[in-house]
């Protein structure tokens, strides 16, 4: 009986990750992979909830600092197979994370992203938004097999930055016309979006210590993930770009700031200032 529903639970979440495939990734499809039952149930749906209305939903807004959500770079909640993929991410943790030097849970993961790519502060680990991110991100990895990396905290559906050496250096000049052609529709001129369209710069977008920071992470993401259902930039129009977003100004990350008081903390131990 129990071998039954965890063989349907395999063939559940094979069906979105080639389904999504095959679909080149257009459209966010209604998972076929079953919600577990019970209270672990509802978990994963609160948690499904945060990642798409992370800068609204009374669990998250207070970590928030920015119009952003987690949906707005893993895209479709994550179950793009692409661009800030969640499927299948929770095999690699426990992970090495050269940036703390140390072994970090899916968890710590799920909480530096408030720091940074929300421009919030870290919610606490164990709290009622970290458990349920965290619990909806493993599900997604359902039926796979645990690989921690050893390396760095990715899983590995994760897209590799950009070599920028094998290309054309970046040229925001170059950028700025891909960015008035391809994005400016959507993401405003002045790059502030609207209601539909997050922020690509300014004070309510990523800060500077963000992954999208880097010229050849964005560019990377880009490539696969933008424009929204049309990604079909060349590797060096999405460089140029990314080099365009980033000659913006964003908010500045200093750890500090993007803590919670000791007293709420727990263990983060990581030991560099940004
Ligand atoms: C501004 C874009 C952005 C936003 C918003 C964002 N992230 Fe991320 N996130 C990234 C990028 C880019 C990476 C990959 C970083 C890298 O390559 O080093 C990442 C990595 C991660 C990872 C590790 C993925 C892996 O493959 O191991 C997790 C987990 C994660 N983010 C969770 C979240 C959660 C939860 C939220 C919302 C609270 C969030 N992120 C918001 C951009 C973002
Ligand atoms: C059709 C509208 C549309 C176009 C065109 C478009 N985007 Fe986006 N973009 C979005 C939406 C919507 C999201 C958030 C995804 C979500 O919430 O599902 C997004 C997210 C992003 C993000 C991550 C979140 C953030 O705001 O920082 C970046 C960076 C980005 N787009 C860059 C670009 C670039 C570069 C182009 C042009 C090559 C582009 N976009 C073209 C609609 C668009």
């Amino acid at each position: 009986m129990r071998r039954g529903k965890f063989g349907a639970a395999i063939t559940a979440f094979s069906v979105i990750a080639v389904s999504a495939l095959s679909a080149n990734m257009a459209c966010a499809e209604e998972s076929p992979l079953p919600y577990p039952a019970g209270k672990l149930g509802e978990v994963v749906r609160l948690g499904e909830e945060i990642v798409m209305r992370t800068d609204e939903h009374p669990l998250s807004k207070p970590f928030v600092g920015n119009t952003l959500r987690c949906t707005s770079c893993h895209l479709e909640g994550g179950k793009h197979p692409q661009a800030g993929s969640f499927l299948q991410t929770a095999v690699a943790y426990p992970a090495w994370s050269p940036r703390e030097k140390r072994v970090i849970t899916l968890e710590d993961r799920v909480l530096n992203c408030f720091m940074r790519s929300q421009n919030g502060v870290r919610p606490p680990n164990g709290s009622e938004v970290a458990v349920a991110v965290t619990t909806y991100i493993t599900w997604l990895s359902t039926g796979a097999a645990i690989k921690m990396n050893a390396e760095k905290p990715l899983g590995p559906n994760h897209v590799p930055a950009i070599d920028l050496a094998k290309h054309q250096p970046a040229d925001v000049e170059r950028g700025k016309i891909v960015y008035q052609q391809r994005c400016a529709d959507c993401h405003g001129e002045e790059g502030a979006g609207d209601l539909d369209n997050p922020p690509v710069w300014g004070d309510q977008s990523y800060n500077d210590g963000a992954g999208l920071s880097r010229v050849d992470k964005l560019a990377s993401w880009v490539k696969v993930g933008m424009p929204v259902d049309d990604a079909d930039l060349t590797e060096q129009e999405a460089i140029d770009v990314a080099a365009f977003i980033n000659s913006h100004a964003r908010p500045h990350f200093e750890l500090k700031d993007h803590l919670p008081p000791p007293e709420r903390r727990g263990e983060y131990n990581g030991e560099s200032p940004n």
